[in-house]
């Protein structure tokens, strides 16, 4: 197969953690006999200090133009960066979001499980480490708080900001959808989360996620509060099998599920559209204060590139042998500095570019 993938290195650790997942996939190129192309565009800070603005218009055309994109990281240091002195619109996370809604990508795919390997980097109680989870969370990308009208204004000599939550009906079909879609291959269990106690928007996400399942006779619905969720996650993850939420819930409770399982540095995520292409992204962000030292986790986004594979370029066995890849450096006690037991005997620290030639030189 012929693949052109664009890659957006980005800030902070992006660029060493994309090095290591183009390596990855370089390696699969080769013992599969593939041909990837790979284009590396700007977004981000990077973008803001050579350009003026985190997202140009020949970055999206080049996303555009690609198979699949495979992003690293954007943003630095609220507060700290020179990025933050700029308005918001300016700013490296305006970038993403501007991407992310001008692809189309509603779909947002983050898969959290504990490696039994690291079990004892879960912070839960034992007993529920041991049981071990596989959650797939499907977080609505393009919709909600994020994209809502928003404004900072004056009124009677006091500041007051409003930031408003929409949903299309149509929005929460197409995301309960993929939900639905990928229960059936999973588990065939849904939990819906919202705020329907609450909010307008939670009530018609309530009433059509319940329409969309009942075309999904093979998944079973359940509907869930979010703040009921927050806690049922640390309690007891192994009752979940797909959880479909709006994006800003699926921000928050996708960092609690990365946490469980570990560390953010294991989550991958694929943003999906309604065809084959989609933009794959370590679910953690640019670590400044780490950027640089070569000690970074390449592991997310190693598994993000298998994603790529498995949903954009329909390479199965391919993507396969990427977890299996992952799974066997992990079994065999190869880890970064974020999963490492010093007390622990027989587990080698590796630096970025380490776990990266590992993984590649795993890919049978
Ligand atoms: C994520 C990130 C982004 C988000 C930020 C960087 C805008 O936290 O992908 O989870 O909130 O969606
Ligand atoms: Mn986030």
């Amino acid at each position: 197969m012929n693949a052109k993938i664009v890659t957006i290195p980005g800030d902070g650790i992006g660029p060493e953690i994309v090095a290591e997942a183009q390596k990855v996939l370089e390696k699969v190129a080769e013992v599969y006999g593939h041909q990837f192309t790979f284009e590396k565009v700007l977004m981000g800070g990077c973008s803001i200090d050579a350009y003026g603005e985190p997202l140009t218009d020949a970055t999206v055309a080049a996303c555009q133009s690609a198979d699949a994109v495979l992003m690293g990281s954007i943003g630095g240091k609220v507060g700290q960066s020179h990025w933050y002195e700029l308005p918001p619109e300016k700013r490296p996370e305006a970038g993403l979001l501007k991407l992310r809604k001008s692809l189309g990508l509603f779909c947002n795919l983050r898969p959290a499980h504990l490696y039994p390997e690291l079990r004892r980097a879960c912070p839960l109680r034992e007993s529920i480490a041991e049981q071990g989870f596989d959650v797939m969370m499907v977080r609505e990308l393009t919709g909600g708080l994020y994209f809502g009208a928003r404004k900072t204004e004056t009124v009677d000599g006091e500041e007051v900001a409003t930031d408003t939550l929409v949903y299309h009906d149509y929005e929460i079909r197409r995301i309960a959808k993929k939900a639905c879609e990928i229960a059936e291959k999973r588990h065939g269990h849904v939990t819906s989360v919202d705020k329907a106690n609450v909010l307008d928007s939670s009530r018609l996400w309530r009433k059509v996620v319940t329409e969309v399942a009942t075309a999904h006779p093979g998944v079973q619905l359940e509907h869930a509060l979010v703040d009921s969720t927050a806690m049922q996650l640390v309690r007891n993850p192994g009752q979940f099998d797909v959880v479909v939420t709006e994006n800003m819930f699926g921000d928050i409770l996708s960092d609690e599920m990365a946490e469980i399982a570990g560390s953010l540095g294991m989550l991958p995520s694929a943003s999906l559209r309604e065809d084959s292409f989609g933009l794959y992204e370590p679910s953690g962000g640019s670590a400044p204060d780490i950027a640089g030292q070569n000690i970074a986790n390449p592991l997310a986004t190693i598994l993000s590139a298998a994603m790529l594979l498995r949903y954009s370029l329909n390479l199965t066995k391919e993507a396969d042998a990427i977890e299996d890849a992952v799974a066997e450096a992990l079994r065999t006690g190869f880890r970064t500095g974020d999963i490492m037991e010093d007390d622990v005997e027989g587990l080698t620290c590796l630096h970025t570019d380490e776990m990266g030639d590992k993984i590649a030189s795993l890919i049978r």
